[in-house]
């Protein structure tokens, strides 16, 4: 049987379609930014998320698991500016892939929402004109520090010395219109939800920490942009985009259909049982998210998660750095059910933890192929070997077996309470508990030396069914964390055409008769060290391609803004970052000389009409006159540049800047954040110096 159906409900699992009358249970992900690939750090909630699903699934529950993209926003919009595109053909693109990695790692949503989605659009709309019918939206200025060039406003902690935390410019008092929400009328009944209501936050520790920051007041939100357009706009007043979280944070109800249709799966499904969210977007989720329901008079979700970050030992991730770990690479070299396990296990639920090639392997070899890869392949051997390969009946029991079975049949209800309190590594650590110690059944009751003595054949076939019932009930308590796994279990115990019952782990016979077939190793053994040069060497490799790309990227664009709404402190993957350019690869003369740089004029010189970063120049060089865009608006006027020398990359491929094609690329020198006209003395076309 193979779960490889996205979308699907229960993935062949008996149980969950039998009790859909049964109580329904809605979990989430955040919806993940488009901006680029996801990496491990990202796959850590849905892998959690798509677990849980599959086992409520399992547990006979009516399950709606729902994740997606959060699309908007100026990040998104400059990102796209930078690649030449428009915002939707950007984000089309990351989606695809986004879909393609959950694809592969066989995560079991059952509804993937977009932001640019209509049916998301015009029901983020419904929400606001809802807000506003209310008296809770209101229209006010927003006061804040803005940073002309970058487009950004910036609070007073946000900014550094007076200066943009982005670009190190000064920054000016501003002001301009926006809607507001009134998150300040919700404050007493959000410190009551914190305070009568403590399993809507967990871990405890979070809820302190939100407690503390409502108690000390909320200020009414600012929730619409001008800056830019990349956005919902608001129904009311079309120059205003709606705010990026406003829009982000519905689509846990819009999915349902709410506001539009109440009924059918907003019935059933809301409240949400539980939003699993990254530590550092928990304010979001318990504060704004709640009011915003508490405004539309709508249930809260029972519970909000916060989980902790997969760190590496210097710190976080960043693309920049090149320093993400790619989940696609692993899952070629390890498969998808180890890294899986590996990311459940190793982390502990809400707190931070460390990414290692060393941890993952010693886990993956230690774990998977030493005890359960072992266990999975005696058994088969031995069943093969004493008893034609069919399970026998048990015998009496003698010695061990009576504490094998106990361990063996209450594990599913430890696996439960664990997975109750979303302790994903305890809950597995309950079923390595009764993989070890089937393992030491082997050793004690000794089959190889049973075997020698014909006497011996009731006992050594009672040790044979009852190494067959142990794993039997392994591949059902895994199912929900490594269901290729559990099948592949399944298939060489000879019962892969009996469904999954999770009732069957609470039962100590199932296997009498099965025909059992030795496979390939589920998980085979590795050799570390040679892994881990291996690993090493790969994402050597990947930082410096990412780094490489990173600096064309940069040349090739405006440098990039913090997007106005998504706070530095929160969003910022380069967060805490040294703003240090590390070198390019070195390269020969030969590929040097590639290049042809020309002196230019520049005859006239506009805005582009679509894009505020970039200036449209005409630019002649000898009888030749070309267009060429360069994102330097933040630096010059394009009156001062009219008559100005400058050199030219004149071979450069042409490309389309946001409709308008350019044909070269102009040279700048950044002098210490000043971006300078690199002027050059040219004697026949030849730069000299
Ligand atoms: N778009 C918002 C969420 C809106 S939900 C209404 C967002 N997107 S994100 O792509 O930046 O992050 C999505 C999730 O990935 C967050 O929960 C974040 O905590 C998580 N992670 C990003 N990096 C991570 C690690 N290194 N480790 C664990 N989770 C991490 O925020």
């Amino acid at each position: 049987m193979s779960d490889t159906n996205i979308g699907c409900t229960c993935g062949g699992v008996a149980g969950g379609d039998k009790k859909t009358g049964k109580e329904p249970y809605y979990i989430t992900t955040p919806i993940y930014y488009p901006s680029s690939n996801l990496h491990i750090g990202h796959t850590y909630c849905t892998v959690m998320a798509d677990a849980m699903a599959r086992f409520k699934r399992l547990e006979g529950y009516d399950v709606r698991f729902l994740t997606g993209t959060d699309e908007h926003g100026q990040k998104i919009q400059k990102l796209a500016d930078a690649a030449g595109v428009s915002p939707q053909a950007y984000v089309d693109n990351v989606v695809e892939g986004i879909k393609e990695l959950w694809a592969t790692m066989e995560i079991s949503y059952d509804d993937f929402i977009r932001t640019t989605e209509e049916r998301h659009v015009k029901r983020v709309q419904q929400i606001f004109q809802k807000m506003y019918e209310k008296g809770d939206i209101y229209k006010g200025a927003y006061e804040g520090l803005y940073c002309t060039p970058c487009e950004a406003f910036w609070t007073e902690t946000q900014a550094v010395d007076g200066k943009c935390p982005d670009c190190g410019r000064p920054v000016e008092k501003a002001s301009e219109e926006a809607y507001f929400f009134r998150l300040s009328k919700y404050q007493d009944r959000l410190i009551d939800l914190f305070e009568n209501n403590p399993q809507f936050l967990q871990p405890e520790s979070r809820r302190n920490e939100m407690l503390a920051f409502v108690r000390q007041g909320l200020d009414d939100l600012c929730i619409s942009r001008t800056s830019f357009d990349w956005g919902i706009p608001v129904p009311i007043d079309e120059k205003h985009v709606i705010y990026v979280w406003l829009d982000a944070l519905s689509n846990y109800a819009t999915a349902l259909g709410y506001p539009e249709t109440t009924d059918g799966l907003y019935a059933k499904y809301w409240p949400a049982n539980v939003h699993l969210v990254g530590k550092e977007i928990v304010r979001f989720h318990t504060v704004i998210w709640p009011a915003m329901l508490m405004s539309l008079e709508e249930p809260l979700p029972k519970q909000v998660l916060g989980h902790g970050w997969i760190l590496l030992e210097g710190g976080k991730m960043s693309k920049s750095r090149g320093n993400c770990v790619d989940p696609v690479k692993l899952i070629d070299r390890y498969g998808v059910d180890a890294l899986k396990y590996f990311l459940l296990r190793e982390y502990t639920f809400g707190q931070d933890g460390v990414f290692t090639n060393e941890v993952m392997l010693n886990r993956m070899n230690y774990d998977l192929a030493n005890d359960l890869g072992n266990l999975v392949s005696r058994t088969v051997s031995m069943i093969e070997k004493y008893d034609g390969a069919e399970v026998p009946a048990a015998g009496e029991s003698a010695g061990p077996d009576e504490e094998l079975k106990a361990i063996a049949t209450k594990a599913a209800d430890k696996v439960s309470a664990q997975m109750d309190k979303f302790s994903f590594s305890l809950a597995l650590e309950e079923i390595w508990i009764l993989i070890r110690r089937t393992n030491k059944y082997i050793d004690e009751t000794m089959p190889w030396a049973l075997a020698k003595d014909p006497a011996q054949k009731a006992r050594l076939d009672t040790v044979m069914h009852n190494l067959a019932e142990a794993l039997r009930i392994v591949s059902i308590l895994i199912y929900p964390f490594m269901h290729t796994t559990s099948e592949k279990i399944r298939q060489q115990l000879g019962i892969a055409e009996a469904p999954i019952r999770w009732e069957d782990a609470f039962v100590f016979e199932g296997t009498t008769g099965a025909h059992v077939k030795k496979g390939a190793a589920i998980f085979p053994r590795m050799d570390v060290e040679k892994e881990l040069e291996a690993l090493k060497e790969m994402q050597e490799r990947q930082a410096q391609e990412a780094q490489q790309a990173e600096q064309e990227a940069k040349q090739s664009a405006a440098p990039s803004a913090q997007a106005d709404g998504e706070p530095a402190a929160e969003n910022s993957e380069n967060e805490g970052e040294a703003p240090e350019i590390p070198y390019k690869a070195p390269i020969d003369y030969e590929d040097f000389a590639k290049i042809d740089f020309r002196v230019g004029k520049v005859l006239s010189c506009q805005r582009h009409p679509k894009a505020d970063k970039l200036l449209v120049f005409q630019i002649k060089i000898g009888s030749d006159v070309r267009q060429i865009i360069s994102g330097v608006a933040e630096f010059f006027t394009p009156e001062e540049c009219v008559g100005k020398k400058v050199l030219v990359v004149a071979n450069l491929k042409p490309r389309k800047l946001r409709g308008l094609e350019s044909n070269g690329m102009l040279m700048f020198a950044d002098n210490g954040g000043r971006f300078e006209f690199m002027t050059t003395i040219a004697r026949d076309g030849e730069i000299v110096s």
